[in-house]
């Protein structure tokens, strides 16, 4: 994983919108955000963590066959995110694209290069999950900008060539509620004009409390179906990793779900919503804790835009 330098807490936030750590500690868990300085961009973290995760499969660039970048705030709309990392990191051989598909878009990834290297297509994937959000959040609106932070993860997948290390994956969309969380301007339907920039339509806008609703709703029986099909039941998963959104929405899926808090790795309260990096940061800081071990089973499961979910479940 890679996150920027700069930190900044929600002491310093109440300076900017009305807002107090009192009220984002509770309604959030979230204590403090990385963001992005001037001249850093989503492609240069999407790199940085896709080298870290190459040092540590001990895979080397060239032997890559494609790269998968999860992102809702690329560098620019085109070149995506994919192909810039492809360029910086000197992966020879490889295609590289963009899945835009809200925070899910790492598990859309993941699931994408799943297949990929099962149905023969590729050998090694490079999955990253990386944003700049900071970069496309309206910084007078408290009730968006106080949630998000920037950074990257990565995974390289590769083919074991005998057992499946992914035990199940299905992935969801809920278009009718596309207008939950929406970045509206600038493109196709809304072109940029100084009507859509003065109207703040190129920020993201979010009906947090809709969010909060509908994922409570649909996510506990969604991951419990998904462990039958996998032929476990809950409490045989050793670790949850959930999109680190909102600490009360993991502690109420979990309550739901009847598995403890202490399953689930939570690092929130450190990076903010990194959106579709959040699960990969989590990931990474689960296995390097130690609190995620070799043949553990664990769902990664998340949320977003679109609307769209997804889970997986792997054998770590
Ligand atoms: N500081 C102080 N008050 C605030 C702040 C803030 N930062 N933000 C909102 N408020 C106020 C609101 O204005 C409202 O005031 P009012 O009652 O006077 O109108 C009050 O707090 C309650 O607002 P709600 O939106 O109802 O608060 P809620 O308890 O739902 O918490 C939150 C808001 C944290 C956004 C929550 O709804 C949430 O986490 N939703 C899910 C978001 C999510 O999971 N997104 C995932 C995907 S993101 C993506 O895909 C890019």
């Amino acid at each position: 994983m890679y996150v920027p330098e700069k930190i900044v807490t929600n002491e310093d936030l109440s300076k900017l919108v009305d807002t107090t750590d009192e009220w984002i500690t509770e309604r959030t868990g979230i204590k403090e955000r990385h963001i992005a300085s001037e001249g850093e961009v989503t492609s240069d973290f999407a790199a940085r963590a896709g080298m870290e995760a190459l040092k540590a499969a001990g895979v080397s660039p060239e032997e890559i066959d494609m790269i998968i970048v999860g992102t809702n705030s690329p560098d620019s709309l085109f070149p995506g995110v994919g192909p810039l990392v492809q360029g910086k990191i000197g992966a020879v051989r490889a295609g590289a694209c963009d899945v835009q598909a809200g925070c899910t878009g790492c598990v859309y990834a993941l699931a994408m290069a799943s297949a990929g290297i099962g149905s023969g297509l590729w050998k090694k994937v490079l999955v990253i999950g990386a944003e700049a959000l900071s970069r496309i959040v309206d910084w007078n609106d408290r009730n968006t900008c106080v949630l998000f932070g920037d950074g990257a993860g990565a995974v390289v997948l590769g083919a074991t060539g005998g057992k499946n290390s992914v035990l199940a994956v299905e992935l969801h969309a809920d278009g009718a509620l596309g207008d939950y969380i929406e970045f509206p301007g600038g493109l196709a339907a809304k072109p940029a004009t100084c009507a859509t920039v003065e109207a703040g339509e190129h920020f993201v806008r979010m009906k947090g409390n809709e969010v909060f609703k509908y994922v409570n709703r649909i996510i506990p029986p969604f991951v419990k179906d998904l462990c039958e099909q996998a032929g476990l039941d809950v409490s045989e998963i050793d670790s949850w990793i959930f999109h680190q959104a909102n600490l009360r929405i993991i502690e109420g899926v979990l309550r739901r779900l009847h598995v403890p808090v202490e399953k689930a790795v939570v690092n929130l309260q450190k990076y903010g919503n990194t959106s579709a990096a959040s699960v990969f940061l989590a990931l990474h800081e689960g296995i390097s804790g130690g609190k995620i071990n070799r043949g553990d089973k664990t769902v990664l499961v998340s949320f977003g835009a679109g609307m769209t979910y997804g889970a997986i479940i792997l054998e770590i």
